[in-house]
Order: C-alpha cells, then structure tokens, then sequence
C-alpha cells in the first residue's frame, strides 16, 4: 500500500520559539521530511524566530544540525537538504518589546496561508498574539499553535483562553495535542467508525474494562524543574490520556469535522465522575542502585522534599449510559520497565462456557499499540491444534501498521508534522477546542487538590519495575490484572 501525500498551499510558517528544544527535535525536523514527501510546496516559506540574533545563513546551519541530529536515516544528500534549507529564514524579535516585529510585518506574506507557531512560554502566548496584530503581521485567516501546557489549572487556561481570544477567533486557533496526531490514535477512530464490527460490543455489555497504559523509561533529567510544577497529572493525564480516553469512549460524530468531533469529546469529559482517593495511586521513582547508578527523582527533580509525582495510576468511571459499570484503568509513568503505550479494551467472558478447558480460556481483547511497533491486535480464542481433544487456546489476529503500509516504519509521519500540515489544511479536528481544555482542567484540578490538602506524598517505586506495589491493587482489588508492560 503507497501512502498518498496530498499537497498543501503555499504557505508562511513563523516558528516563534525556533532555537528551542521542541522547534530542534521535532517541528523542523518534521517540515524536513514533509519536504521529503513533497508536500511542501516550492514557494512557501519557514520562518524561523527568537530573541537571539542570527541571520538567515545561521538558521540555517541550526536546521541542518537539528536534521542530522534527529533524522540520521531521513535522505541528506546535499541538494536535497540544500533546496529545503532555502526555505528557511530567520528574524529576531523581543516578544515583549518593539524589536524585530517592523521586520517581521515587512517579511510575512499576506496572500498567501499564514501559520503562526507559538513554541514559547505560555506567559508569552498573550505579548506574541498582541504583536502579530498591532505591527500588522497577521491577516483576517492568520492561524495560531499553542503548546502544552495549556494552563496549569482552570483557573489559568481560562485566562489564556480570555488573552487568545482578544486577538484571535477559536476556528484561528490550533491546541496542539501531539498524541492526537499518532498515527495509531487516528487509527482508532477508523477501526470504530469505519467497521460494523466492532460498535455492538463497544459498551458496557461487552466490555469488561478498558486500560490505557502510557509507559517511559526516560527520567526527567534535564526537564525537572518544569516537570516537579506538573507531576505525570498535568503532564500526561489532563491532556494526553484524555484525549486517548475520549476518543476510546465518546458516541460516533455525525461526521468527521472538527466540531462534530470535538462536541463528542467534550461530552464525554463532562460524564466523568470525580475520582475517589482510593482509585489514585501516585509515584515517585527512586535511585537505581548497582553498576549503572542513576539518580531519583528527587535527586533529577532538585528537590529533595518534593511530593510530585512520577507516575500515576488511577481508575476512573464514565457516568453514561454506554459505560456505566465499565471501569477505564489509566496508568502513565517515568522510568518503568519499556517504552510501551497501549490501549486494551478487555472484553467480558463467554455468557456460558460449553468447553470443559476452562483454564486455557481468555478473555477477548482489543489491543492497540501506539508506541512502539504500532499497531492493532485482536486476540480470540481457537482450539489448540492437533489431536489430545477440545483444548483451547489464545490466538493474535495481529495488524502492524508499519507491514500494512508495506514500510519498515519510519516513514510513518510523525505527530508533529502530520499536525503541523493539518495546521496548513486549516483542519482543526485533532486540535483542542478551548472549552475542551477547560472541562479538563475541571475535572483535574479537585483531584489535585484532594492530595494537597491532605497532604499525600507518591510511593517510591524502583526504577525498571511496574510502578509502585499499590498500582497492581488497584486492579487486583476488582479481580483484574494490568496488562504487561513491554515493547
Ligand atoms: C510530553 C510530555 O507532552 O509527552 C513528556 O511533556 C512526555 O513528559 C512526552 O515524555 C511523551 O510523548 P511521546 O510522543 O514520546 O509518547
């Protein structure tokens, strides 16, 4: 199967923020290999731009770096990399002051898609948007890209809600989520919406429980002084695991448009009841001792009191008609055994078993990998082969993306560029909706709360393992078991 590039228009792109970590790692590396899969057309341009000074051969040569840096296998031959790297160009500018933005307005097209990438500090978001106005940069159709975090609680995403809004109408505005634009993640919404097969069992009749599992083996060396302010809470559940949870639960759109699509996630976060402190479990990496010592927590955090934590599991109930009774497990964390996220959706046994081979029974279940191989398994049960009478046995009806789209992988678009082209398409649905954010945050913020008040520190769990001991009860307690984590 040739995965089909569909080409996009002409368009500016200004990455503010463009010397920093996500721009190097993942948005210019990204444009590169669009630019590879000839989707950027030959007349657009990329902007680069930041408070340091650097003329347009400087950018350059940073971009040229970042690539080599982060897509060693992407093709490099020198007219290749060449012909892109003369799409790029650099301007200064101070976010809050006056210099640059005369340059700027000068330099961006207005006739052609503008697209504007705010990869800075929220606090900036506001100073950035005012700017693009008032020196006249941005047009009537200009769009926007905000990052996480969007806001810290409610209280703050309102109000950077309320700033964007002052400059820039919501169909202007792209949240970015990078988990929606995996490609795994679209996918389930094709296997949903796209096969009869699955949508009678999609509910609390057939499904026992649901687990979405989003497993690191990185710390948080490097980040920590950001990552002790969130914790794996605002990190990965508020935004990620939602989004994964809400496309897992919500009731088919009436179409695939972004807003369609958007009021059935919100709905389904409005349906999420609070979460008992008895269903949380919190964690907090310790060191790894031995030969290859690394550092804890604390120690990656700076911070040695600190009660953030590092892992997180928690079971959450969906008040609605489709999955009341059915329990959503979800578990994310830093340093644990593999890199593996996983959705499973466990489904309930036979109504009435006609086999003696009770013990070789299992349940059915939906497993869809994000990360890594990504891919879809499906497992049933079938009798053992050969003679010795009716046993059974567990079977994966296996379909790895990769194989499917007859590639080794790797050129599979990452999130951040398929989004960012999204961006240019003016297609918001795998975007967050401000209100989206919002309700979030209202169903975050009493739980975080909860632990503040009563003063609750994470268990410490050893780095490579599963998370804390108290995370298997969690399930153990519902007769349950969490699904391995591995690659
Ligand atoms: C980011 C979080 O949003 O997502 C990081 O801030 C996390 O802490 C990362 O490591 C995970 O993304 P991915 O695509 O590597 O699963």
């Amino acid at each position: 199967m040739v995965s089909r590039v569909i080409p996009v228009d002409p368009f500016d792109l200004v990455i503010f923020g463009a010397t920093g970590d996500l721009a190097r790692r993942k948005i210019l590396p990204g444009l590169y290999r669009r630019y590879l899969a000839g989707q950027v057309p030959e007349t657009s341009r990329i902007i680069g731009s930041a408070r340091s000074e650097m003329d347009h051969a400087g950018f350059r040569d940073f971009v040229a770096e970042a690539i080599a840096e982060f897509l060693p296998k992407a093709r490099q031959d020198g007219q290749t990399l060449q012909r892109f790297l003369e799409h790029l160009h650099y301007i200064p500018v101070d976010a809050r002051g006056d210099g640059g933005w005369a340059e700027l307005a000068g330099f961006v097209r207005r006739d052609v898609v503008q697209a504007f990438y705010f990869s800075v500090a929220p606090s900036l978001f506001g100073d950035i948007a005012e700017r693009l106005h008032g020196y006249g940069v941005a047009n009537a159709e200009a769009r926007i890209v905000v990052e996480k975090p969007f806001g810290r609680d409610l209280d703050s995403a309102k109000a950077l809600n309320a700033t964007l809004a002052l400059h820039f109408a919501e169909s202007q505005i792209y949240r970015i989520d990078h988990y929606l634009g995996k490609e795994t993640v679209q996918n389930l919404m094709a296997v949903r919406f796209a096969n009869i097969l699955f949508e009678p069992l999609w509910n609390a009749r057939h499904v026992d429980h649901v687990q979405i599992t989003v497993a690191e083996t990185v710390g948080v060396g490097g980040r920590g002084a950001y990552y002790d302010k969130s914790g794996a809470m605002r990190d990965m559940v508020q935004n990620h695991m939602m989004q994964l949870l809400c496309l897992i639960a919500m009731e088919a759109p009436y179409r695939f448009d972004p807003d369609a699509v958007r009021d059935e996630k919100l709905k389904v976060i409005h349906a999420l009841q609070p979460v008992r402190p008895e269903d949380i479990v919190r964690g907090q990496y310790r060191a790894r001792t031995g030969v290859t010592p690394e550092p804890s927590y604390a120690e990656d955090a700076e911070n040695p009191a600190s009660t953030t934590e590092s892992f997180i599991a928690m079971k959450v109930a969906i008040a609605n008609w489709r999955w009341k009774g059915t329990p959503f497990y979800l578990r994310t964390g830093k340093k644990l055994r593999a890199r593996a996220s996983e959705i499973a959706i466990v489904f309930k046994e036979v109504p009435h078993s006609i086999f003696e081979d009770e013990e070789g029974w299992r349940e059915n279940v939906l497993s869809i990998r994000l990360q890594p191989n990504e891919g879809m398994t499906l497992s049933v049960m079938i009798k053992e082969p050969g003679p010795g009478g009716m046993r059974l046995t567990e079977v994966p009806l296996d379909m790895s993306f990769a194989e499917a789209l007859g590639e080794d992988g790797t050129d599979i678009p990452d999130a951040y560029e398929r989004l960012i082209m999204d961006v240019i398409r003016g297609n918001q649905t795998l975007f967050m909706r401000g209100d989206e954010v919002e309700a979030a945050w209202a169903w975050t913020d009493p739980i975080i709360a909860g632990w503040e008040a009563r003063g609750e520190k994470p268990k410490p769990y050893d780095p490579g393992s599963s998370g804390p001991e108290d995370a298997l009860m969690l399930l153990h307690r519902d007769g349950r078991r969490w699904r391995e984590i591995r690659e």
